[in-house]
């Protein structure tokens, strides 16, 4: 059922690195679909799983998406880019989807009015701004399982939002955390510089 030569999640943390070089070969439909679906099993609150991607491997599209990326050779280098965007509104109109199967109509119906209460409060850049937290933790997951699966990523926050969303036709309202050049890499990237861990975690 899984498949065996995978990375452990201590392997695939210590060896990812940002790599920003591709070998050009593209990646099996398969590959890509699995690193997805994994990293759908990432956690969210009220399980909203606000997060949608765009798997961007033309050549023209690539390039367009590379100049609203201030031309970041990891953009047109690498044989996919992954846009990971959240659209709560998307999400919020359609509710009921993460609502989990096993419940019955009175149990849907408090579980739906418990999540749309508290959003109902806010204003849309509020709710939209929430989901793009969300959409960090799949972040995170997409990541490290592309490592674990083989392939190498560069995550990029230096984009220009609203060209990103031009060149494919995103409506404006959703948030993008970051875009991934996914592929082969082909240069080592940089040695991990961390914090150690007595400065970032104390007990009490
Ligand atoms: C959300 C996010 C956005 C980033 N944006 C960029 C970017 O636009 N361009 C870039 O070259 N690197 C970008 N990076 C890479 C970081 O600089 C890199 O992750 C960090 O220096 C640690 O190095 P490592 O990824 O090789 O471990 C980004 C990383 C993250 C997590």
């Amino acid at each position: 059922m899984y498949a065996t030569d995978l990375l452990t999640v201590r392997e695939a943390a210590e060896q990812r690195r940002s790599i920003r070089a591709y070998a050009p070969e593209p990646i099996p439909r398969e590959d890509l679909d699995e690193i997805l679906r994994v990293t759908g099993l990432a956690p969210s609150a009220f399980n909203l799983q606000p997060w949608r991607f765009v798997v961007v491997e033309t050549p023209e599209v690539k390039d367009a998406l590379a100049g609203a990326a201030f031309n970041q050779r990891q953009v047109r280098g690498a044989p996919a880019v992954i846009v990971l965007y959240t659209d709560m509104r998307d999400t919020l109109e359609h509710v009921d989807e993460v609502l989990h199967p096993g419940m019955d109509a009175v149990q849907r119906a408090s579980a739906r009015e418990g999540i749309l209460r508290p959003f109902a409060a806010k204003t849309e850049a509020e709710r939209e701004a929430w989901g793009a937290e969300q959409g960090n933790i799949a972040l995170g997951y997409l990541l490290l399982t592309a490592q674990a699966h083989g392939y190498q990523t560069s995550p990029m926050a230096g984009f220009d939002a609203d060209a990103v969303k031009r060149v494919l036709g995103l409506p404006a309202h959703v948030r993008i955390p970051a875009i991934v050049a996914i592929g082969r890499g082909v240069e080592e990237g940089f040695p991990h510089h961390r914090h150690a861990l007595e400065r970032i975690a104390r007990a009490a």
